[in-house]
């Protein structure tokens, strides 16, 4: 019963993989392009382990895709595989464009053919399972109602609209050749592993060189946070036993304005990081105001993500398990005990990128 994870390489989808490998001994293929988005770090902890095969393919390239289909006859497809920073994609949408849009259809394409070779039992039980956010939505005022499934998709940004793009591909191909497929809709996750160019871990890298964390516009902006690890439970349930051709959303019901976050995580920083003799001589620790600074805000930036997850939680009995204060001091503890991880993801394009966002702000 083998399953293909794209994207494993990245944050979600290698966090996926590690809760998958510790629940089941089935075989997992992961397909990633290795973008700035994986880390070295990431890729030699799923190759240390061999119940996982790895493929450094891009999922645009119909030929290769195909042939790791063919070859490991998954029973279950899970897409996490994508182009994810919306400020990114302001500055450049092609690649989203591709990786979003043309990446989706051609795993969607690979899958049909392969469907349709595949005997009864087999075809009944296979499933497509795509990543999708609840930044298709839109976005909401204070006084709104959370994204439901039948929320209508306004996507804002390049980032959310290929994303949308994808997501109607994926209802297409179920409508019209049966595929059967799933499809997820998460808010923002936190945890392990998150590319430094995110606000979470990118908040985490300021304070430890002394720097402060830039905040977009009034930083009233509020986003609903989910814990890694509660959505990787939320897929697995999905992947088996959610509706097909139906969507789910999945949010952490942990909503704050990132003013508020930022205070949260400057204070478990700050009670963690001396348990670091190392990492905190230098660190003068102030009050949260001062680790902030505002910078010019984002074009066209959403005001309010917030998931209404009655659904999932009334059909296949899921809600959050971990508490958000809880998961968010094992987050900081998490990238203060793997500090040489946080570097290595310092890459000159992580650097670049770091320059041409911020130097202007
Ligand atoms: P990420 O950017 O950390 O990782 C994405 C991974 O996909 C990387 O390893 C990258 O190398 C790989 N990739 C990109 N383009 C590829 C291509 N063309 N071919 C093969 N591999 C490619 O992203 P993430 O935060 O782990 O997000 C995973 C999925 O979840 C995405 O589809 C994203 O849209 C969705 N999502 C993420 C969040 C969040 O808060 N992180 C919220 C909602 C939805
Ligand atoms: P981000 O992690 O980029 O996720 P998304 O845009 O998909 O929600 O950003 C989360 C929030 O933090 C969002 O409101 C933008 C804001 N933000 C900042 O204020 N400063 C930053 O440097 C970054 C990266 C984000």
């Amino acid at each position: 019963m083998t399953i293909v994870v794209t994207g494993g390489a990245g944050f979600i989808g290698s966090n996926f993989v590690e809760l998958f490998a510790d629940t089941s001994n089935e075989p997992i293929i992961v397909i990633d392009k290795l973008t700035y988005a994986s880390s070295r770090d990431t890729l030699h902890k799923l190759k240390q382990n061999r119940q996982i095969t790895f493929y450094e393919v891009d999922i645009c390239d119909h030929a290769a895709i195909t042939s790791i289909i063919e070859r490991h006859q998954p029973v279950k497809i899970l897409n996490f595989a994508a182009e994810t920073h919306v400020d990114r994609s302001i500055a450049d949408p092609s690649v989203f464009l591709r990786s979003n849009i043309e990446g989706t259809h051609c795993l969607l394409e690979a899958s049909r053919q392969y469907f349709e070779t595949l005997k009864r039992e087999s075809a009944e039980n296979f499933r497509f399972l795509q990543i999708s956010t609840d930044e298709v939505y839109g976005s909401l005022s204070l006084d709104s109602k959370p994204f439901t499934e039948s929320s209508r998709f306004e996507p804002n940004s390049p980032y959310a609209a290929t994303k949308a793009s994808a997501d109607h591909l994926v209802r297409a191909y179920h409508k019209t050749y049966g595929l059967p497929t799933l499809t997820s809709h998460c808010s923002n996750n936190f945890g392990p592993r998150q590319s430094p160019e995110k606000l979470i871990p990118l908040a985490i890298s300021k304070l430890l060189s002394g720097e402060q964390i830039p905040v977009y516009g009034d930083g009233k902006n509020v986003r609903d946070w989910l814990y890694v690890k509660d959505h990787c439970i939320a897929l697995l349930a999905i992947g088996d036993h959610g509706k097909i051709g139906s969507s789910y959303n999945i949010g952490g019901g942990a909503e704050f304005s990132n003013l508020t976050l930022l205070t949260k995580l400057v204070a478990s920083f700050q009670q963690r990081v001396v348990d670091f003799p190392s990492l905190s001589k230098t660190l003068k620790l102030g009050a949260p105001e001062e680790s902030i600074s505002f910078v010019q805000d984002r074009p066209g930036h959403d005001f309010r993500y917030a998931v209404d997850h009655k659904k999932i939680s009334d059909q296949l009995d899921w809600h959050p398990k971990y508490s958000f204060d809880d998961a968010l001091e094992q987050t900081v503890l998490w990238y203060l005990e793997n500090i040489d991880w946080f570097r290595a993801t310092h890459t000159d394009q992580h650097k670049a990128w770091l320059e041409y966002q911020y130097s202007s702000k």
